[in-house]
């Protein structure tokens, strides 16, 4: 049976404001840490492998999110580090399908950037990440850490971590075939009986692997549940001497200082704390360097609205107002705007109105307080042996 595209788990239709959902909003503008615990964790740029990062807060991918059009107008902003695609299909990309191919777009100003790759054929991943790193990509991230059930059922995901010599033998395959650093992206385990990602990590590092991305919850947990910063520091304690990097629930500057200091992981990886702050790096670089942070001005925060949609309208055309509806709640939600308005922005049809609708946020805004749910980015939900 063929594969589906490696994003077909996304739901189509937009998320609409929800007024009943936990809101992240309050964390978001909490207090940042004191300076004195900020001084229990390094701040220098890091590396992985030979290729050196400048921050040590990333973007972990988010399939039809974090696409190249947001990753830059991220950039735009500042502070932000390691950055990686949405999952590809290596056997897709292979074959030169179309999808897959705008899944690895990317340009100058979107760097550094590793292209995260999966699929059960180690030859094929191979051959893939050999190919990326022919084009220039600095980095390959192996998936092992997807709980879909697609993905899983053609043996790639988190299934692999079922299967230790199998996954041990795609990292090494994969390794050799090039010489940019190849990094595992993975969670706990499959589940709370089997949290094998500490001696995992260590093969993995054994068989060349150069970092770690470790999301804190089993496949069983889907996304709910607590993320288990212990967990994240049994892999941290597991490997000799690559970085590895902790994932799971950051929302806030002290929530990454906080996974730091309590994992001894090397850097962060920030998911959906990024959809809901895209400021949340800037701040981050900013509390660093000076010991305070501003929030964005709404100037600021409509102007990466027209940012992130102008790179959409380069990279998907015509489809960029369809595509772009998926925003639309959360900009809303973060810009307070009425939701008339909001709704004009979900069903905006033409470039031409894009820009009239802008012209009426920029009047409209804070006509509602901003309050972001983290519900608006839409994860997978029920039995996920059904996702
Ligand atoms: C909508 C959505 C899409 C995701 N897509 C990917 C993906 O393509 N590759 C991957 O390794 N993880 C993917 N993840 C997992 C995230 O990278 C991350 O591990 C997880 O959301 C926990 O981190 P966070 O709380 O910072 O979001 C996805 C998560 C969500 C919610």
């Amino acid at each position: 049976m063929p594969l589906p595209p490696p994003t077909a788990h996304m739901p189509d239709s937009p998320p609409s404001r929800i007024e009943s959902a936990a809101f992240e909003t309050e964390r978001i503008h909490a207090p940042p840490v004191r300076d004195d615990r900020l001084a229990e964790i390094t701040h220098e740029p890091w590396s992985i492998g030979a290729r050196k990062i400048d921050f040590r807060y990333g973007l972990a991918p988010l399939a039809g999110y974090t696409q190249r059009p947001f990753r830059v107008a991220l950039r735009e902003l500042g502070g932000l580090g390691l950055a990686t695609t949405d999952l590809v299909h290596a056997g897709k990309l292979l074959v030169g399908n179309a999808f897959s191919k705008q899944l690895i777009a990317t340009s100058e100003r979107d760097r550094p950037l590793s292209v995260q790759l999966f699929g059960a054929e180690p030859a094929h991943v191979a051959t893939a990440a050999r190919w990326l790193e022919d084009l220039g990509y600095g980095g390959i991230d192996l998936n092992m850490g997807c709980p879909m059930a697609k993905v899983n059922g053609s043996g790639g995901g988190a299934r692999l971590m079922c299967d230790p010599a199998g996954a041990t033998n795609l990292v090494a395959q994969v390794v050799s075939a090039v010489s940019i650093p190849v990094t595992v992206k993975m969670r706990l385990g499959w589940d709370a009986r089997s949290l094998s990602a500490p001696q995992l990590a260590r093969q993995f590092e054994d068989a060349g692997a150069a970092a770690i991305t470790i999301h804190g919850r089993t496949r069983a947990q889907g996304f709910t549940g607590q993320v288990s910063r212990e967990g994240i520091a049994a892999t941290v304690a597991a490997v000799r001497s690559i970085p590895v990097i902790g994932n799971g629930d950051v929302r806030t500057v002290e929530d990454a200082f906080s996974m730091r200091r309590e994992t001894g992981c090397a850097a962060v990886a920030i998911g959906r704390g990024a959809m809901l702050d895209p400021w949340i790096f800037r701040k981050l670089r900013d509390y660093v360097e000076t010991g305070h942070y501003q929030e964005p001005e709404p100037k600021e925060q409509i102007d990466f609205l027209v940012t992130h949609f102008r790179e959409m309208e380069s990279l998907f055309g015509d489809k960029s107002t369809q595509l772009f509806r998926k925003f639309a709640g959360w900009y809303g939600a973060r810009l307070g705007i009425p939701l008339d308005l909001e709704d004009r922005l979900r069903r905006c049809g033409s470039l031409t109105e894009f820009d009239e609708i802008v012209a009426e946020i920029r009047e409209r805004h804070g006509h509602e307080p901003c309050r972001v749910p983290t519900a608006l980015i839409k994860v997978p939900n029920g039995p996920n042996e059904l996702w």
